[in-house]
């Protein structure tokens, strides 16, 4: 748990929520205003930058002995912030924010920072989905599902508050586009074709028309309307939405949906789309519960001691994806309905998993390769 402010300055903080004496969390606000933290256990008192200025019994108790610089709450060593994105890594010797992101995780931030005046609207949604966080990753670059899983809130309108009785777009879609970035960052999903464009139904895609987000975005970001996630767990939507999978465990997962809106829509557009985010995703969101229930069945499906001796399928077009480099060093691919980026998630997952420390992670991770 951090807490996550601005200091008397101005400047970002982000402070370990656990009070240098017993551990206490200091905060349990989940957002607010403070001019100081202090823990209600025993009342140590930290400033806004964490440094421990307040401690009851200091002369008498500590005789004067407690050297107040060595206590402060700890600080994350990096905060640094991307379009707006706040970013913090407890590991000193992690990447820069930017170095870490590279191209396509730049181009993931980018594909909801350029859909206008962003604001990230109040109330974020909390729960928690019975299943491992790997699966609700997988899912969110999977378009194989949609046709199955989605076909009754598509019937209904569920995505656009429009009814659809076409049902969801087929599985057959050549038009894919799979980018993939250093550290296990990816984007899948449909291409920005004429076809996407009616079915998106304009007028929510004309901020790609804006001057300067098409060199913002780049010559294949552009054409993207697919999912990015910056790895490891946080999913930005078409839509205009992110969404944090915390791991609480092998089998738990809590999420945490934000809502981003251009704040210059008219006042009835900017409803219409709050309430169509609340219904989309998130505990009362028609797809959330009907991809959770297949994430909660997943994980319980792979659970048992039998079921775990025998290996998933993940072969859908293995071998088939020649991937073209731009000179940016980012990878992509224009395919069919793929699993590409999913193969590349979890291989991600898996150096990530092996390396000791950010050194080797840096000097061994898995390049781009030629052919996915
Ligand atoms: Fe915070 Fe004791 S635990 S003051
Ligand atoms: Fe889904």
């Amino acid at each position: 748990s951090v807490i996550a402010t601005r200091d008397k300055e101005g400047q970002l903080q982000v402070l370990l929520n656990t009070c240098r004496h017993r551990g206490n969390a200091v905060c349990r606000a989940e957002q607010g205003h403070a001019s100081s933290f202090m823990c209600t256990y025993h009342g140590w008192t930290y400033n806004l930058q964490g440094k421990l200025v307040g401690v009851p019994g200091s002369r008498d108790l500590y005789h004067g002995e407690l050297d107040r610089d060595n206590w402060g709450l700890i600080r994350a060593p990096h905060v640094e912030s991307y379009k707006g994105f706040v970013f913090a890594n407890m590991d000193p010797d992690a990447p820069p924010l930017e170095e870490y992101l590279g191209e396509v995780g730049k181009v993931g931030l980018s594909l909801i920072a350029e859909q206008g005046d962003m604001e990230v609207i109040d109330g974020v949604q909390k729960y928690v989905i019975g299943c491992n966080w790997k699966l609700a990753v997988d899912n969110l670059f999977d378009y194989y599902h949609p046709q199955v899983s989605h076909a009754s809130s598509s019937l209904i309108g569920g995505l656009t508050g429009r009814s659809n009785t076409a049902g969801p777009r087929r599985t057959g879609n050549n038009e894919h586009l799979v980018m993939l970035g250093e550290y296990g960052h990816a984007i899948g999903g449909p291409t920005y074709n004429a076809e996407r464009q009616k079915e998106l139904n304009q007028p929510e895609q004309r901020w790609r028309e804006r001057p300067g987000v098409a060199e913002e975005l780049g010559p294949v970001g552009i054409t993207s309307t697919g999912h990015p996630n910056i790895f490891p767990n946080l999913w930005i939507t078409v839509s205009g939405q992110l969404s944090l999978r915390l791991p609480k465990g092998p089998t738990k997962t809590e999420i945490w949906w934000f809502t981003l809106l251009d704040r210059k829509l008219p006042t009835e557009e900017w409803e219409r789309l709050r309430k169509l985010a609340i219904h989309v995703f998130g505990p009362a969101g028609v797809l959330e519960q009907e991809d959770g229930e297949n994430w909660d069945q997943s994980t319980r499906g792979t659970q048992g001691v039998i079921a775990r001796r025998y290996p998933l399928n993940f072969s859908m077009g293995l071998g088939h994806g020649e991937i073209s480099k731009d000179d940016t060093g980012a990878g992509h691919v224009f395919t069919k309905v793929n699993e590409h980026a999913q193969l590349w998630t979890y291989r991600a997952w898996a150096e990530w998993m092996a390396a000791e420390s950010w050194k080797e992670l840096k000097e061994r991770h898995s390049l781009v390769p030629d052919i996915v």
